[in-house]
């Protein structure tokens, strides 16, 4: 069987929702955001695991939020996108999710749709990102036309925050500033935090929080940060040395000869590519870890294989284990060095099989 495979400690996605929980505050509830399938650690086993102790869930589209019903999820599901068809307000109602309401036509949508049951809206402001959400002049009409509906139960005001994971930018404080102002005199829950707000801006208020990626153990600022170091990388992404290469100096080393021996080399060859979600363009010096041993990858990344220096590793060879992310080597350390971000790394894997252990 091929070697690479992902391990998912759904322990230390408990250890981290509980953390999560902890820098939401005493009277806050956290919805952990498992879209795109938990960002790649598999939405139907990390939801279950969580079931017991998460305050609700929140996903991107209304197909994700079927998934985790089908599978017996029964708390709160928050679409995060609301949904993209007035059609799907059926399935809303039927399923009994929470929906996001970010545009106009959504509004619409609500005022005419035949519900039996009234609706749970978290109703989204455009504080400054500037994707999606009612600009701030609409959104107390907006507000006012939910509640005239008849259709709604509750209403939630949420905003998104395009900076939070930078701990020196004024642009989150501009954002909360914003989403006062337009929210003044609403007598409604707020939900603002994400996982950088919840790590690095404390004094921001949210009675929901919604955290991702820290969820998987991953800090979102590319800095150390205090309260991040305190997370537990939730997968492992690892495989074996196939083969090894003895290379004098000066032979080139897989496609492009990007990489050049400068000395006779010891090369081995690991069954991983970036068919199974590794990125193609981690440089050679992105680091990786060898039977426990530091080392780094050479030369361009392959499909299905890849290259890693073991010249200053004497005691590996065939069947050496190479951990590509997890305890050993941190997820955010990888996407420096590849120019990308934890959260790509971790949607991208794929064919590798998912192995879930609870301790
Ligand atoms: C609206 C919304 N809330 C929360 C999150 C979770 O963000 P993070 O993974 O940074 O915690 C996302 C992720 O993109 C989002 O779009």
């Amino acid at each position: 069987m091929r070697p690479a495979r992902a391990l998912i400690d759904l322990q230390a996605l408990r250890h981290n929702y509980q953390l999560a929980r902890e820098l939401s505050g005493a009277r806050a509830r956290a919805l952990a955001v498992v879209k795109a399938d938990a960002y790649g650690h598999g939405a139907v086993r990390c939801a279950q695991a969580l079931q017991d102790e998460a305050d609700g869930f929140a996903v991107a589209c209304i197909e994700e939020a079927l998934q985790l019903r089908a599978a017996g999820i029964s708390g709160p599901i928050l679409l995060l996108e609301g949904f993209f068809e007035a059609s799907e307000l059926a399935l809303i109602e039927q399923h009994d999710l929470w929906t996001v309401v970010h545009a106009g036509w959504q509004l619409e949508a609500i005022e005419q749709a035949a519900l039996k049951r009234p609706l749970n809206v978290w109703l989204k402001l455009d504080s400054g990102m500037h994707r999606v959400g009612f600009h701030p002049a609409d959104y107390q009409a907006a507000y006012r036309r939910l509640l005239g509906s008849g259709k709604v139960a509750k209403i939630v005001l949420m905003s998104h925050f395009s900076r939070a994971d930078e701990l020196d930018c004024s642009r989150s404080d501009e954002q909360l500033a914003v989403f006062q102002q337009a929210r003044e005199g609403l007598a409604a829950e707020v939900s603002l935090r994400n996982s950088p707000a919840l790590l690095g801006w404390p004094s921001i208020p949210s009675d929901w929080s919604r955290p991702g990626i820290m969820l998987y153990g991953a800090t979102p600022f590319e800095q150390a940060q205090e309260v991040a170091s305190r997370l537990q990388p939730v997968m492992t992404l690892e495989s074996k040395v196939i083969s090894v290469r003895d290379l004098p100096a000066g032979e080139p080393v897989g496609y492009g000869a990007r990489f050049v021996s400068e000395r006779p080399s010891r090369v081995g060859v690991v069954a991983m590519g970036y068919a199974d979600g590794y990125p193609r363009h981690a440089p050679t010096g992105t680091p990786v870890l060898i039977d426990g041993q530091p080392s780094r990858i050479i030369g361009r990344i392959s499909m299905d294989m890849l290259t890693v220096d073991l010249s200053d590793l004497p005691g590996t060879g065939v069947g050496s284990r190479v951990e590509f992310w997890g305890r050993g080597v941190l997820a955010s350390d990888v996407a420096v060095a590849a120019g990308t971000i934890p959260y790509q790394l971790f949607c991208n894997v794929r064919r590798v099989p998912l192995i879930y252990s609870e301790a």
